[in-house]
């Protein structure tokens, strides 16, 4: 299978996302952990991508279609989740010649629709486990105790509102443009997860 999680920051995609690979054997490929870990080890990606990131902005297109071909190659024959790709019609229209060549078509396209309120308290909240990865929130979903965890560099107040503003302008038309390819599926993002990973389940299957 190959899906799509399309949604505005903080809607829940990698929460969802790895509960679909701890449950289900999907590989999650999130293009946004994959530009945190080069900004983390410094290398000539993260160079790059860290001033985009810290401002609330896109990475520009071929530095994200390079990782993703180079990531779907790796990948062939696994169920994959993209997370947070495609973000532009452009991104959109590179997969869309990409999937035949590694003999994949896209089953479906989630769309996490969450008003940007609700964004903006679950960004704040967030924290995030740096050994495992595991994303936390500090009311809804609290690490338990002896985990530490740490901020996101992008969950400050300006960077979120920099960031829904991207996310309104640059990739809400991909709602549409998989509209149109019969491939857009919604659910209600602003349920519990528990909630959102049940609609999620039977949209997918
Ligand atoms: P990326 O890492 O993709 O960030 P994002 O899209 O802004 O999405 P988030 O990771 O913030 O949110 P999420 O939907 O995964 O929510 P989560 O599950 O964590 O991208 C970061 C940056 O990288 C971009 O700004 C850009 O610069 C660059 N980039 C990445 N991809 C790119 C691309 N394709 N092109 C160009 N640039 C790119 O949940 C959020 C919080 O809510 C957590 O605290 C969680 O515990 C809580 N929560 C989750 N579900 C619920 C629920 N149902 N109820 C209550 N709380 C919940
Ligand atoms: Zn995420």
């Amino acid at each position: 299978k190959t899906l799509i999680f399309l949604g505005p920051p903080g809607a829940g995609k990698g929460t969802q996302a790895q509960r679909l690979v701890a449950e289900k054997g999907f590989v999650q490929i999130s293009t946004g952990d994959i530009l945190r870990e080069a900004v983390k080890n410094q290398t000539e990606l993260g160079k790059k991508a860290k001033e985009y990131m810290d401002a609330g902005k896109l990475v520009p297109d071929d530095i994200i279609i390079g990782i993703i071909k180079e990531k779907l190659q790796e990948l062939e024959g696994k169920d994959i989740i993209l997370d947070g790709f495609p973000r532009t019609i452009p991104q959109a229209e590179a997969l869309d010649k990409m999937l035949p060549q590694v003999g994949r078509t896209l089953d479906g396209v989630i769309l996490f629709d969450v008003p940007d309120e609700e964004v903006i308290k679950r960004l704040s909240g967030r924290r995030v486990d740096p050994k495992t990865g595991k994303v936390y929130h500090i009311i809804y979903n609290p690490p338990p105790e002896g985990v530490e965890v740490i901020q996101r560099d992008d969950d400050r107040e300006e960077v979120i509102k920099k960031r829904l503003e991207v996310y309104h302008s640059q990739t809400a038309p991909l709602i549409e443009y998989y509209r149109k390819q019969n491939k857009l599926l919604v659910i209600d993002a602003t349920k519990s997860p528990d909630e959102v990973y049940k609609q999620l389940l039977s949209v997918v299957k």
